[in-house]
């Protein structure tokens, strides 16, 4: 039992294995390249965005009350693994999400803001924008704040500001994000 819950890859091809007999025995005949990219962009959206609250809500306020000595078991180990999971989601999540639109057939409609797809619309963008951040603003900062590129104290400070005010403006476009994409129907 311990071995088995002990190997994330193996409790995670059992996940699959269960979400392929609930696909095909409870939802047979109805699985098509929409129901599974729709399945894939919420896998992937909830990975990215579970992060990005992780940041904040854990790590980020968590940070100054750790004692200097036990700090770098974040900078170093923890960040660095929780960043890796946090960009590539966001990378899946625009990827998944713009397949549905274009599979639903709306997807020029929805980033044109038209009428009919105004929420959905907002939704896109807003994820959009969330998505540039995180890759060209909250990951390059981090890798200087964190020492994964060399940069001098100074640079790394200013760094680690930049990429926790980009991380708080995700955080907070991410409530009007969510609205449109589970509202829309
Ligand atoms: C650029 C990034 C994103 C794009 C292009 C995008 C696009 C879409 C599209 C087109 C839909 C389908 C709407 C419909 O036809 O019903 C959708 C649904 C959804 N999205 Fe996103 N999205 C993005 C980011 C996110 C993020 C970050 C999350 C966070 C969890 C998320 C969660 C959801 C959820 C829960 C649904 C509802 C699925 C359903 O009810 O079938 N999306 N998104």
């Amino acid at each position: 039992m311990a071995k088995f819950f002990g190997n994330l890859h193996l409790v995670l091809a059992a996940g699959l294995l269960l979400a392929i007999i609930v696909m095909f025995g409870a939802h047979a005949g109805l699985v098509d390249a929409n129901t599974i990219f729709r399945w894939l962009h919420v896998f992937f959206g909830i990975t990215w965005i579970g992060l990005l609250y992780y940041f904040n809500f854990v790590q980020i306020p968590t940070m100054p009350k750790i004692p200097a000595e036990l700090k770098p078991g974040v900078s170093r180990h923890i960040a660095p693994a929780a960043l890796f999971f946090f960009r590539w989601a966001a990378a899946l999540t625009v990827l998944t999400g713009l397949t549905v639109a274009w599979i639903s057939g709306y997807i020029a409609q929805a980033l044109t803001l038209q009428k009919p797809y105004l929420l959905i619309g907002i939704g896109m963008w807003l994820a959009l924008v969330m998505a540039f951040n995180v890759w060209f603003v909250i990951w390059p900062n981090q890798k200087k704040a964190l020492g994964i590129v060399p940069a001098e104290d100074a640079v790394k400070a200013k760094a680690a500001t930049t990429a926790m005010i980009f991380s708080r403006i995700n955080t907070m476009l991410s409530l009007a994000m969510l609205y449109c994409m589970v509202n829309f129907s």
